[in-house]
């Protein structure tokens, strides 16, 4: 039986975050080179953007590329940018038969050219679509991000439109890539590595974290569905007791 039957449809996360990470170490078991771990990955992607639409999650964040990423072999960092470009074309008709809404964050004028035209096209044909709203997180880190919403932060302070003494959490959010999304409730990290890796380290402050072991390029629909019922087993008390959470029931 699948795990879909047995996922609370009221109890679903609305916005579940992914670091898409072992496609190397993938490959290598297959005996392939890196770059087939990352081509076999885009079906995973597929897959798990096809299974968070079908249980009404609202917005899925994939890690595809890091700051960090930059400073791997330049083929690969090559690969990987052809790879974007030619999967986000080939893409963009499911995703709009999908009602599948595209929108990216990071650093994207540091993409080659090619890629941003193709990203920004591709935001613009499925800017209308009212379902999933899939985010990449592209050329994406948390540090580069908090330094750009700190530059804008004082900027905006010397000219008058903020005042120091009122910042609020509410404001910083203003400031980061994330500011029309709301903060994800489940991250999900592949491959058995336990950390963050740069990602969303605001976002995720109150976010559940899902480890496993499973290569990204194996981790498919039943994979995510089982994540969404281990976040459903989770008490989330935001710093309360657990007996006030039963209470307020
Ligand atoms: C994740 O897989 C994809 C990207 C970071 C682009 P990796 O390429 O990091 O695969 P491993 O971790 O080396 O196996
Ligand atoms: C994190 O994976 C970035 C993406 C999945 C895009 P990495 O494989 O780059 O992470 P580290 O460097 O091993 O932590
Ligand atoms: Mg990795």
């Amino acid at each position: 039986m699948s795990h879909k039957n047995s996922i609370d449809l009221q109890k679903v996360p609305q916005h579940i975050a992914i670091i898409m990470d072992g496609n190397g170490r993938w490959a290598k078991q297959q005996g392939e080179n890196r770059i087939y771990g990352h081509y076999e990955g885009v079906n995973s992607v597929r897959d798990v953007v096809e299974a968070a639409g079908e249980v009404g999650v609202k917005y899925i964040t994939l890690y595809a590329f890091s700051t960090e990423n930059w400073n791997r072999p330049k083929e690969e960092v090559d690969a990987l940018m052809e790879l974007l470009v030619s999967t986000i074309s080939a893409e963009t008709p499911q995703l709009n038969k999908k009602n599948v809404r595209l929108q990216a964050i990071g650093n994207l004028n540091s993409l080659p050219t090619a890629c941003l035209q193709e990203l920004n096209e591709s935001i613009d044909l499925t800017s209308k679509n009212t379902g999933l709203t899939l985010v990449l997180a592209l050329s994406y880190s948390s540090k580069w991000e908090l330094i750009d919403a700190v530059k804008h932060i004082v900027a905006d302070a010397k000219k008058g439109v903020l005042n120091a003494d009122d910042i609020t959490e509410k404001h910083i959010e203003q400031y980061l890539c994330t500011r029309h999304i709301p903060d994800p409730e489940l991250m999900i990290r592949t491959s058995g590595e336990h950390r963050i890796s740069n990602f969303l380290l605001w976002q995720l402050a109150y976010a559940e974290f899902y480890f496993t072991d499973t290569l990204w390029p194996d981790f498919r629909k039943e994979d995510l569905y089982e994540a969404i019922l281990n976040y459903q087993t989770r008490e989330r008390r935001f710093g309360k007791t657990s007996e006030q959470l039963t209470q307020s029931k």
